[in-house]
């Protein structure tokens, strides 16, 4: 979590580490602060909340110089006050950090024996002054950041600069992510590409354990070993970098609408010109011998993987555990030789998901990191990365990464299948159609918005809501659970619809809504049997399903939306869609903050 920022420029460099910051919020939002150097001294200004209480802050005071560090928080430890952000400093040295220093307490101990005053509660503060202790015993900048650097346990990305030092940044990575940016005469740092694209595209990813000491004409980098070695220099297309409303209130409203569009890219790049083959078929496996999946993530990657388990059982006849990752590596499961994991993780940087992927690979499996942020540490450490093509998300609740997620694993799925001959070309070609009829009946969802935004407003006025469906609307119910709380703090539960009976029926009452989400497939003689049980019992419902299903069942309901008769395979991607406005219009009739909810933070990289 956090996002850090770093910039040697020939011009004012604290509007530019701003908005720098602005394209990191995603990543946390609970202070923010910069540093620089002018005329040799350091500089810092930091605000509690968003960028926007720091950007007046600079309105009032100013930052000059041309060289500086920024960093926008998310809480880990010590509460989201201005004392607690960053740049901490100490005497001629700032630091920004993204990670946890495990070791903190121990060298904190260390620190204040020798005589070192803390200012926060932060973990981070110790970097500041062990490096400061060490440039008082007379170290060098350079040396005393290596040998601070090598006491730190934990993860870190960091940037320190030096009083003095007008043109030497030294920063350094170990399990969170850092990037450096090269421009003409200027040379930029930051948590991520977006961070840096409108500074440059060319970009190189540092990695694990890497160091680097950048002054304006460029970067010499250092392993974990402390050998110089050269890490590729590559251009990331503008497009993967752009971050615009287009017009729109919210980015989470702009994605949902993107739906059809992305999901529609996602399938040309992941299906044949022909539409006959998936393409991106993962030649890392041998999916006909395959004996046993895993598949790891956390939060609504997890959900995308609870169906796609539903789609490889059912279609591929392949055995699939799904994880939740921050459990997966600590129960050490043993592992089915010459088995495969997939990772899911729009970012590729969740560190729990990193954790399983680390953990799989450490049992013998071939791992596939399923993955929006191409750059990221999942692909890079994967066995094979399968992009899922969403182009960047911004808000903080997951929706066009999650369609295009769903996708991937379809189409994952359906190769498995064939491969492994569980079933034959004409159904794969029958699957395939289903799948390219999403991106229509997405946006033939997305156009019932007004009706939808109606409904959420009886659940903008209650405190509590329960999901329930069958097979892969499980699934969406527990994403649909999910995105209600994130978004509107309306506490909400997912349920199987036949595993209410079995005691959450006893929360039933006229007053908290009833979300069923029923397709009218195989399985929607059962639900609406639950259904019944609940509207028996005065449960108010909101029925969500097609023209069949309302015919049967919308009596039993206080409301009832219909969609579009869908496919069965490809139902999870469209009955996503009103999972995602009802809580996106929820939030909005609640006044909350849609983009950027409470406490929450877009990429989760702590445990
Ligand atoms: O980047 P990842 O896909 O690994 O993130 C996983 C979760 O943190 C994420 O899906 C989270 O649950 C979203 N805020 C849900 O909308």
């Amino acid at each position: 979590m956090c996002g850090i920022v770093g910039v040697l420029m020939k011009k004012p460099a604290a509007p530019v580490m701003l908005e720098a910051l602005r394209r990191l919020e995603y990543r946390g939002y609970d202070s923010a602060g910069l540093a620089t150097l002018a005329g040799g001294s350091l500089q810092r200004r930091r605000a509690a909340g968003r960028i926007s209480a720091l950007s007046q802050l600079l309105d009032s005071e100013p930052l000059a110089g041309t060289i500086g560090i920024g960093h926008t928080r998310w809480a880990t430890h010590g509460a989201a006050s201005q004392h607690n952000a960053h740049p901490h400093r100490s005497g001629p040295v700032v630091v920004v950090h993204n990670g946890i220093i495990e070791n903190w307490r121990a060298l904190r101990d260390e620190l204040i024996a020798g005589g070192c005053v803390f200012e926060s509660e932060t973990d981070s503060e110790v970097i500041a002054h062990l490096c400061a202790t060490l440039l008082a015993r007379g170290l060098d900048p350079r040396r005393a950041a290596m040998e601070t650097i090598s006491r730190l346990v934990g993860a870190y990305a960091l940037c320190l600069l030096f009083e003095g030092a007008e043109d030497m940044m030294i920063c350094a990575r170990r399990g969170s992510p850092l990037a450096i940016g090269y421009g003409e005469g200027e040379m930029f740092v930051g948590s991520d590409a977006l961070a840096l694209g409108p500074l440059t595209d060319r970009i190189c990813y540092l990695a694990d354990g890497d160091c680097a000491v950048l002054t304006r004409t460029g970067a010499e980098v250092f392993d974990a070993s402390g050998a110089p070695v050269q890490r590729p220099i590559q251009t990331v297309p503008m497009e993967a970098v752009l971050v615009d409303k287009a017009g729109y209130r919210h980015f989470m409203a702009k994605e949902i609408h993107e739906q059809p569009t992305v999901a529609g890219y996602a399938l040309a790049r992941h299906l044949s010109a022909d539409r006959r083959h998936v393409v991106s078929a993962a030649a890392a496996i041998d999916w006909r011998t395959l004996p046993r999946l895993s598949i790891a993530a956390c939060g609504t990657a997890f959900y995308a993987a609870q169906v796609a388990k539903w789609w490889f059982e059912t279609i591929a006849r392949l055995p699939v555990d799904v994880e939740i990752a921050s459990e997966f590596r600590y129960r050490q499961p043993p592992m089915t030789e010459g088995g495969a994991t997939l990772v899911v993780s729009q970012s590729g940087e969740t560190a729990d998901t990193l954790a399983a992927l680390r953990y799989a690979r450490s049992a013998g499996q071939t791992v596939l990191g399923v993955v929006n942020v191409e750059n990221s540490t999942i692909a890079r450490e994967a066995d094979m990365a399968i992009p899922i093509h969403a182009g960047p998300e911004i808000g903080v609740a997951s929706t066009k990464a999650f369609t295009t997620q769903l996708i991937a694993l379809a189409c994952l799925a359906i190769h498995a299948a064939r491969s492994r001959q569980a079933i034959t070309p004409e159904t794969a070609a029958a699957l395939i159609d289903a799948l390219s009829s999403a991106p229509r009946l997405i946006a033939e969802a997305i156009a019932l918005e007004d009706q939808i935004a109606v409904a959420a407003r009886d659940i903008a006025e209650t405190e509590s809501a329960l999901f329930i469906g069958r097979g892969t609307m499980h699934a969406l119910a527990l994403e649909g659970a999910l995105k209600l709380k994130e978004l509107t703090y309306i506490h909400a539960e997912g349920h199987a619809a036949g595993e209410l009976k079995h005691g959450s029926i006893a929360l039933v009452d006229a007053t908290r809504p009833i979300i069923a989400l029923a397709p009218h497939d195989d399985l929607f003689e059962k639900t609406a049997s639950n259904i019944s049980e609940v509207a028996a019992r005065g449960g108010r419902i909101l029925l969500i399903t097609d023209r069949n299903g309302a015919a049967l069942a919308g009596a039993e309901a206080a409301r009832t939306l219909v969609l579009p008769e869908v496919p069965d395979f490809i139902a999870p991607l469209v009955y996503a869609i009103p999972v995602q406005l009802l809580a996106y219009h929820a939030a909005v009739q609640r006044g909350t903050d849609v983009d950027q909810p409470r406490n929450l933070a877009k990429s989760v990289t702590v445990e």
